[in-house]
């Protein structure tokens, strides 16, 4: 794909695209003309309402998909069932993710299976799913990982390597897949906050004055990240992209 930003005609599969960052990518990709795939697991009212949102502005250019990407054998059917929604796939956004505390001590094998199952095996197996696809048009993939990939976070051993995993897996697909589908990653630093309660005030504050710009960045600075290495950077394959207003730049 390279089309100074045009997506027009192309069709996206966003993993966790119902709200929150993934949302602000499918808007993005949308607005760019591509149809859009939004996958969900549990955020079925946010993923209806924002694929109501997409249609009331390009009549069928979005669906919703639910499936829990632990599920590794439902991996080829999403893919199959989002090639089948606009009869190709020329991007593939693996965002879905799930991030919660592991200090050493606590690990179970329920957290391996959610962390790593939901940040590395799901992303591998759905690229390796939507490959074919990929290869028919020429598409792209997108992984979301983590600045804490590569500068673990205290607290959260395993999240930290499934991205760092997730991280290689970028590198390693961007050669598998070479020469025509092109693999990247963009890594976020403080952009949302968890759900949950993880982060008092004072954390809050620490992370942010670790960042150059001195603020939080927004989805919406994600997505632009995630539009440009879908579309328009041709040369560019087996990189990752930090977007955390310079946090790993000093750090
Ligand atoms: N927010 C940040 O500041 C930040 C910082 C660093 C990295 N990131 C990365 O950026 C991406 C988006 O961040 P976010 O904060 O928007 O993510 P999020 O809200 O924590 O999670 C995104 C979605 O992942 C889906 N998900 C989790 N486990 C799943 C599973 N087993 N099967 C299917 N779907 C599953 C959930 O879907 P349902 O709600 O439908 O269940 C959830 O809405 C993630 O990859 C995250 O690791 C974010």
């Amino acid at each position: 794909m390279d089309s100074n930003g045009n997506l027009q005609g192309k069709a996206i599969l966003v993993t966790g695209g119902a709200k929150r960052v993934g949302a602000a990518i499918a808007r993005r990709l949308h607005a760019a003309g591509a149809s859009l795939v939004l996958h969900y697991r549990s955020a079925a009212a946010e993923a209806r309402s924002l694929a109501a949102e997409l249609n009331a502005q390009r009549d069928g250019s979005a669906v919703c998909i639910q499936a829990d990407l632990l599920q590794t054998s439902a991996l080829p059917g999403l893919v199959e069932q989002s090639v089948t929604a606009f009869g190709r796939l020329d991007g593939l956004v693996n965002n879905a993710s799930s991030f919660f505390r592991t200090p050493l001590g606590s690990i179970d094998e329920a957290a391996w299976d959610d962390l790593v199952g939901s940040n590395f095996k799901a992303p591998l197996f759905l690229t390796q799913a939507a490959a074919p696809h990929l290869r028919a048009s020429g598409g792209a993939v997108v992984n979301i990982t983590d600045v804490h990939a590569e500068r673990p976070l205290v607290g959260y051993p395993l999240y930290c390597a499934a991205k760092g995993a997730l991280l290689t897996l970028t590198r390693a697909l961007a050669a598998e897949l070479a020469p025509v589908v092109r693999v990247n990653a963009v890594a976020p630093g403080p952009i949302l906050w968890p759900e949950g309660s993880d982060f008092d005030s004072a954390a809050r504050q620490a992370i942010v004055a670790d960042t150059l710009l001195g603020r939080e960045g927004s989805p919406a600075d994600i997505a632009r990240a995630v539009h440009f290495l879908l579309v328009d950077s041709p040369y560019i394959t087996g990189q990752v992209i930090n977007v955390d207003g310079g946090r790993t730049a000093h750090l």
